[in-house]
């Protein structure tokens, strides 16, 4: 058993900075751990401890190496874990810093170390380096050498790492004696400066030559927590009334959309569970009303979980709503959020590219809101920038375009389609938009285009995607 004693795993400061929700990627290649070394793991390390923190982090980081979405890995290190709903705070915690500066952690040990570590080391590094750098109000979260004698002794409980933990030890001490001249080199690669994949990086700066860095910079930022009032059960100002109430601060950044200065668990969110307030990003409130949805029109939202966008229009607009998608789980999800707001809406299963899900009657409205590679919001999923390939936007345009040719037929004379994606990159967006309207002879409509990711004081909203088309009479 470790005689070390127990060192608990709260931070010194710093909020926690997970998603509210995960999006779709790639097929999981999720692996559980095994046994064995669960047992090894949790006998050898006490469970409130930093280093249990660490090694859960870093079983989930390698996972993302090896193509698994991080709320994935998590959710599997929580089963396997046993991890209390603490403990799943602070794993979580480590994990995504660990993906915010994965870039720079592995340029560092790059340099310090004389070959490559083992996977679970290099993770383990990868973890706990970045909380030794400070957080936005300038403190480290944890007391740096506390940190390097948790990383040890994480390295010493897991069968996997136990060799190295001389190398992590003495590793993490020469960072902390040699830090400013190790991260100088570093600085000098653009994937350690920037903390995203090169292939990225260039993606970004030939699509957005004057902004590149102000984009990649919002997207190592932790996000906002922002809500959307929901104004069929009061205005604005009395929800903000009812937050100064409850002592929390919050400022007003879009006609619904108010960011919480503290993001805090939804249930903890006054009027939350009575559906008062959603939590959607500000630049996804932009989404309903686009459509200019008025009573008795009938409604299609075409890839609609978790429901952030149903629920929106059904609160503008007493409509005939569908909702499909093509996970039945997350479809789940819009049916909870439908209930937390009191709102009704038809819910199937179903692909948006094909026709078997749909009764044959046309749609006033339809929004489109279709699987794209989530390149805009990366603040909120760090790990998608790791977990990507250069050459999906292209694979996920193909589909997204069937998809919208296909939603284009179930719209009547007049209607308006809104597309929408999550994404920066302009084929899977305003390049889809433009070849779109000329095959289908669509007018286009007033829309925002391309939003930019920011994060500030004025303006703080996700990158995002619109466009607006009417079918002809
Ligand atoms: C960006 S998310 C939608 C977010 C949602 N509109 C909201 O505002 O809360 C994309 C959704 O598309 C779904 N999806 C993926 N491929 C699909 C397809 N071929 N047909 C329908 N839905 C699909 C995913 O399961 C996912 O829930």
């Amino acid at each position: 058993m470790n005689k070390r004693p127990t060192l608990s795993i709260k931070p010194k400061a710093g909020p926690a900075s997970a998603p509210a929700a995960a999006p779709k990627l790639r097929a999981s290649h999720h692996r559980d751990l095994k046994p064995a070394l669960q047992t090894q793991f949790k006998a050898d390390l006490k469970p409130d401890s930093l280093a249990f923190a660490l090694l859960g982090a870093a079983t989930a980081v390698v996972q993302v190496h090896g193509g698994t979405a991080l709320p994935q890995a998590l959710a599997g290190v929580f089963a396997n874990t046993g991890a209390t709903p603490q403990q799943r705070g602070a794993i979580q915690d480590i994990a995504y810093r660990a993906m915010r500066q994965l870039g720079r952690s592995e340029a560092l040990v790059a340099q310090m170390a004389p070959k490559a570590p083992d996977p679970l080391v290099g993770a383990l590094l990868a973890c706990a380096l970045p909380l030794m750098a400070a957080n936005e109000d300038g403190q480290p979260p944890y007391e740096e050498f506390t940190v390097v004698d948790q990383a040890v002794t994480a390295a010493a409980a897991h069968p996997d790492t136990a060799r190295a933990k001389g190398m992590v030890n003495a590793l993490l001490r020469r960072f902390l004696r040699e830090r400013q001249a190790l991260l100088d080199t570093a600085m000098l690669q653009p994937v350690a400066r920037w903390n995203y994949p090169q292939w990225w990086i260039d993606a970004v700066k030939a699509a957005y030559p004057q902004q590149w860095q102000a984009i990649l910079a919002t997207g190592n930022s932790a996000p906002p927590l922002t809500l959307r009032v929901n104004t069929r059960k009061g205005s604005v100002e009395d929800y903000l009334k009812l937050l100064e109430g409850a002592g929390m601060a919050a400022s007003r950044i879009g006609p619904t959309a108010l960011r919480l200065a503290k993001p805090v668990g939804v249930h903890l969110i006054p009027g939350f569970d009575q559906g008062l307030v959603s939590v959607q990003d500000a630049g996804a409130q932009l989404a309903a009303p686009l459509l200019d949805v008025q009573d008795g029109m009938r409604v299609l939202d075409a890839c609609a979980a978790p429901g952030g966008k149903t629920g929106h229009v059904l609160e503008l607009a007493n409509v005939d709503m569908m909702a499909i998608d093509a996970d039945a789980k997350r479809l789940q999800r819009v049916q909870e959020n439908l209930d937390r707001l009191g709102l009704e809406a038809a819910l199937r299963a179903g692909q948006a590219q094909e026709r078997d899900w749909w009764d044959g009657r046309p749609f006033d409205r339809i929004v489109a809101d279709v699987p794209c590679t989530a390149s805009g919001i990366v603040r909120r999923h760090p790990d998608i920038r790791w977990l990507r390939r250069k050459g999906d936007a292209l694979q996920l345009a193909t589909l997204s375009g069937k998809i919208l040719d296909n939603l284009w037929h179930m719209l009547k004379p007049n209607g308006k389609l809104l597309f929408v994606t999550c994404s920066l990159w302009p084929q899977e967006s305003e390049a889809q938009a433009a070849a779109f309207a000329v095959r289908n002879r669509a007018t286009r409509l007033d829309a925002p285009g391309q939003l930019l990711p920011a994060g500030g004081n004025e303006q703080d909203h996700d990158g995002l995607y619109y466009a607006l088309f009417q079918k002809p009479a």
